[in-house]
């Protein structure tokens, strides 16, 4: 596998500020507008950096303890910057004996990532899971909600080209 992590350009998040200041600018002083805003700088973002907290907090004049507690309560929002797609391997035990582990190293390495990391250029978060429900077809890999089972390193890379 190429290192398909660092192949492609990096965001820039600094491209990415004055359009969110734009977004703050248009609700100023609005507490109400807080989640909607949050919404357009996590989908600007991929997630909500602790720079764009506080320019929310004072945009809106809420409090920055009010907008981490709104960023950390709802599912949606991310703390740390999550991929455009999100592999999980699986390391149940039927999956781990049947190599799970190996293909954890060879997405790492190949990736350029650690487990729960993400790749610079956001294409992929890398994590682990425990079972499935398809021991039987061990190892098995997801990709965001896609399934693939009996997973060797030679198909991980059929995969992903799958997955921009
Ligand atoms: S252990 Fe991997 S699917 Fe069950």
């Amino acid at each position: 596998m190429e290192n398909q992590g660092c192949s492609c350009a990096p965001i820039n998040e600094e491209d990415l500020y004055p359009k969110i200041e734009e977004i703050i600018n248009q609700h100023r002083g609005n507490q109400n507008a807080l989640i909607m805003v949050l919404h357009k700088a996590q989908n600007l973002f991929g997630y909500l950096p602790g720079r764009v907290q506080e320019m929310v907090s004072l945009g809106l004049g809420v409090p920055l303890s009010e907008v981490y507690g709104v960023a950390t309560f709802y599912a949606f929002f991310s703390m740390v910057p999550k991929g455009r797609h999100e592999i999980k391997v699986c390391l149940g035990t039927a999956c781990y004996v049947r190599g799970g582990q190996k293909i954890v190293e060879y997405l790492e390495k190949g990736l350029g990532v650690r487990v729960g990391d993400t790749t610079k250029d956001r294409r992929f978060s890398l994590n682990e899971v425990r079972c499935v429900g398809a021991c039987s077809l061990a190892p098995a890999v997801l990709v965001n909600d896609d399934v693939y089972a009996q997973v060797d390193p030679a198909k991980v890379d059929e995969i992903l080209v799958k997955y921009e």
